[in-house]
Order: C-alpha cells, then structure tokens, then sequence
C-alpha cells in the first residue's frame, strides 16, 4: 500500500509534494508539527497530538485552525494509504507571503502531511541498551511549543552519530539534564522515577505523559523533578520516552556505564506495559 502526502487537501506522492518557496515554514521555521503512528492500523493517541498541537499554535499566535478539519484530513490520509504500522509527520505553516519578518498578509496556512510505513529499528538497541552523550542546551526558551525549528536537535543528534552514540541529552550549563534531541528522559533510582517538570525547556512528550500514568497504574512513584548529570550517572536506569523511540534504555552515558550497563527490570517493564496499552 502506498506512502503517500497531503498538501492543502490534495493527496499525491511523496516524491511529487511540493510547497511553495514563500512558504514561512521554509523561510523562519514559522510552522509547527506533531509525529503521530499506527499499530495494527490504529493511530495512537491521536487526540493527544491534536490537543498539543492547537496549543502549539496558540502559542505561535496562529488564526484559529479547526480541529477537526485537521483530525479529519489525518484519518482520511491514514484510510487511504492503509498502513497497518505507519507513521505520519504533519506540519502545519504560518502561509505564504513575500519574506518579511512580521506576520501580517500572510496568506491561509499551509498544512502538509506524509504518511511512510515503519520499519522497527530499535528492537536490538531495546534489548541491549543505547549510548547518548550530553551536550549544553544551545536551543531556544520555548522547548514547549513543538516547531520545526529543529536545527539544535538536529546538530545535537549528528554528534551523538559521530561519537557512537544513539543520542544527545540537552542538559544546562549548570548540569541540569533537560531532554533528548526527539525524546524525554526517565532516571529510576531505587525504583522512583524522576524526569524534567514540565516547563518551557521540554516539550510534554505524550508517551511521558502515557508513562506516568502507567505508573500510577503500578503504583511506582514519579517525581516530576530537577535532576543532575551526576544523579543520571549514579542512577540505576535511564529511559528515553517518544513516539518513535518508545521506551528506549540507556545503559551508558559519556564515559559512564549506567547500573550495572545492561537494560534495567523498570524500564523493562514499562516498555512491556506501553505495548500492552497500545495493543489494548
Ligand atoms: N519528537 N522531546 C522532543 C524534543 C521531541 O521532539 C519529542 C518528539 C519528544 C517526545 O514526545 P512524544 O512522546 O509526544 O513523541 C520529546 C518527535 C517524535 C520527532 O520530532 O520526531
């Protein structure tokens, strides 16, 4: 079955999807977007995504945008392109105008999508534990809001490539461990769990928010707190948590071994327990 895109209502290609050169997305970065899957041909809190998407556009001042107009073009790409296990990037501009700086003018937004199948990558890294080095937050003060102004993320994750690893944790020049370049990060430390509070510095991942849940559920405690590099390193286990990268344990960061470098019973165990309620 087809991968496919969406502009503006019109489904075609990927390779033939084209957008306007004026388009502000291109030109500032002026666009938000969201990563949504499937698996076994349902989208996965799909709601969720919508929700944070409208507050990502409040937040950038967008006209109002419907809804639903929007959660029903995502449903009709999904049942068109009949991928059981699929991913959707869904990017939603400002508009188009002649290239200047402030807003006015700008013409009706621009609201693209791909749907693509996905192939499942991380199973080994899942089982064996990745690497992920850190590196000072050089990222913009509204982390929150989900734009496609991902340059920092983007060099920060090259990096990690370059030096073996599977990923970078933004962490402040103070030592305060932030998030990954496309994941929020869990410490466990004698079953507990600490991530970042949800602030301005970190997006509020909706498999963070599923996690949580989860764990009031199992009833182990989660401290929504400020933590340091030194705590991550002295920790038991360490967990990415996204769309795309699941729950992902970390086993060794910069030069340290985590634990006792293999993949920890908690992060084992809601790895199974998110399949669970996916498949649920
Ligand atoms: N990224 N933090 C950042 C910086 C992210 O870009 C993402 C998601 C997350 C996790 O959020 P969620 O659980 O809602 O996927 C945290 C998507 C997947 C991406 O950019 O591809």
């Amino acid at each position: 079955m087809p991968e496919l895109a969406y502009i503006n209502g019109q489904f075609c290609s990927i390779e033939q999807a084209m957008v306007p050169l004026e388009d502000r997305g291109y030109q500032f970065g002026d666009a938000v977007y969201e990563v949504i899957v499937s698996y076994n041909g349902c989208l996965f809190c799909l709601e969720e995504h919508l929700i944070r998407l409208e507050r990502s556009m409040q937040e950038l001042l967008f006209p109002p945008i419907s809804l639903e107009m929007i959660r029903n073009a995502i449903c009709d790409l999904f049942d068109r392109a009949n991928l059981a296990r699929a991913e959707i990037y869904l990017q939603i501009s400002r508009g188009v105008a002649p290239r200047k700086h402030a807003f006015m003018n700008t013409k009706d937004f621009q609201f693209v999508m791909t749907i693509r199948r996905i192939e499942e990558k991380l199973t080994t890294l899942r089982e064996k534990g990745a690497a992920a080095i850190t590196l000072e937050d050089f990222r913009w003060g509204r982390c929150d809001i989900k734009t496609v102004q991902l340059l920092p993320n983007v060099l920060a994750k090259q990096k990690a490539l370059d030096a073996g690893a599977f990923d970078a944790i933004f962490v402040t020049k103070e030592g305060v461990v932030r998030e990954a370049t496309s994941s929020n990060i869990f410490i466990v430390i004698d079953g507990r769990l600490i991530t970042h509070p949800l602030t301005p510095n970190i997006l509020s991942g909706i498999t963070r928010l599923v996690i949580i849940d989860i764990c009031k559920d199992l009833s182990i405690p989660v401290e929504e707190q400020f933590y340091s590099t030194d705590d991550m390193y002295l920790s038991n286990e360490v967990f990415l948590t996204g769309t795309t990268t699941e729950v992902l344990p970390v086993v060794h960061i910069d030069k340290n071994r985590i634990g006792d470098g293999k993949v920890g019973p908690v992060s084992k165990k809601l790895y199974q327990e998110l399949r669970g309620r996916i498949e649920g």
